[in-house]
């Protein structure tokens, strides 16, 4: 080798689950403007498993590795149809794992295949229960792990390894991203690790930086942590995935979530849609809640206010809902075009003046 080549040092990862972490944080500027602060948005959809997720699968193996819960060739088993499985089972191929995954049959059919792509063992269960009955996805997950041998109930609600991971590494990298500028750090809250691990991190660089949790209408998170109580009557169902809960998990540290607000489904789904169309970022129903989130805060922005909201997952996840048209009117979101025009011509012509207005507009 000569010259500039004398220079180069191999740069490959040893596996996958090394892309994990280090996303990018990009200034949103029509939030930004509207918001009349810098909003910085952390893309946690650019994870090699298109999520924040991915960060926490590697650190519940490590900590079960070291605390001897696990052996070579073992079995993790976990209950959710969402990211932490599909990120639960990308590591489990890495490290040589076996991976069970209990989902609720009301998942989608592109989510159990996704599930399956990565070799993970899907029991589908009835949704049509209550978490404590035995055929729910929770009981399942629960009586599988303790029937095979060398097996480990992750528990994401519960596992510090969760909170410990973002701890390690969403924390750090916001520091280190913004400079020690940042003021406000604003994320759903599902788990709670993603908001109190990064803000545990966070506040001790600087305790003055304001933690804000989104949470979902029909959660009973905002609730409690204004009351110290769970009151069962704020919990109804509603689409938003990842957001809230009907129960306090674990992960979650209250003290340290300066205020809770809580975002409804279709504004978030427009919100998602319009981080598409505005900023090209193409990120999850969630993201659309956070947005709308530091909206609904407008008046609390000021000029020198430095706001990361945290993007927890890719939009690519949600090609049958937030982003297809069909799943919007079917909420209610959006008319049906063909209530309005009944004639094909008609019907298009609406569409071409829908589209140019999506476009130019303020959807
Ligand atoms: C899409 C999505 N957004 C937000 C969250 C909330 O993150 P956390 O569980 O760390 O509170 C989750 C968690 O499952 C999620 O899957």
């Amino acid at each position: 080798m000569t010259g500039e080549n004398s220079k180069l040092s191999p740069g490959w990862m040893d596996n996958i689950m090394e892309a994990v972490g280090d996303t990018p944080l990009v200034k949103l500027k029509t939030f930004s403007k509207l918001c009349g602060c810098t909003i910085l948005g952390k893309v946690e959809g650019l994870n090699p498993g298109l999520s924040a997720k991915d960060r926490i699968a590697i650190e519940i193996i490590d900590q079960a590795e070291k605390a001897g819960k696990i052996k070579p060739g073992g079995t993790f088993v976990e209950s959710t149809s969402g990211n932490t499985g599909f990120a639960l089972a990308m590591a489990c191929i890495v490290r040589d794992y076996k991976c069970i995954l209990a989902i609720p049959d009301k998942s989608s059919e592109e989510k159990i295949h996704q599930l399956r792509a990565m070799g993970a063992t899907v029991l589908v269960c009835p949704s049509n229960v209550s978490s404590g009955d035995p055929l729910s996805y929770y009981s399942q997950a629960k009586t599988a792990a303790e029937n095979i041998p060398n097996s480990f109930y992750v528990n994401q609600y519960f596992n510090r390894a969760n909170f410990d991971a973002h701890y390690k590494s969403t924390g750090p990298e916001i520091w280190k991203q913004t400079g020690g500028l940042i003021t406000h750090y604003v994320a759903t809250v599902g788990t709670g690790g993603t908001i109190s691990g990064a803000a545990t991190y966070l506040k001790e660089q600087n305790p003055e930086i304001k933690i804000i949790g989104v949470d979902a209408e029909g959660s009973i998170l905002t609730k409690y942590h204004e009351s110290g109580k769970v009151d069962m009557s704020e919990s109804h169902p509603y689409l938003l995935e990842g957001v809230g809960k009907g129960m306090i998990p674990g992960n979650i540290d209250f003290d340290i979530i300066d205020r809770f607000i809580k975002v409804d489904d279709k504004n978030s789904a427009f919100r998602a849609r319009q981080l598409a169309k505005r900023e090209a970022i193409f990120a999850g129903y969630s993201s659309g809640a956070a947005i709308q989130a530091i909206l609904q805060l407008r008046r609390l922005w000021r000029p020198e206010h430095v706001v990361v909201v945290l993007l927890p997952d890719h939009g690519s996840k949600y090609m049958s809902k937030v982003y297809n048209d069909g799943w919007m009117q079917r909420q209610g979101f959006i008319r049906s075009l063909s209530k309005y025009a009944n004639s094909y011509k008609i019907q298009k012509r609406l569409e071409k003046v829908i589209t140019k207005y999506v476009k130019y507009g303020s959807v």
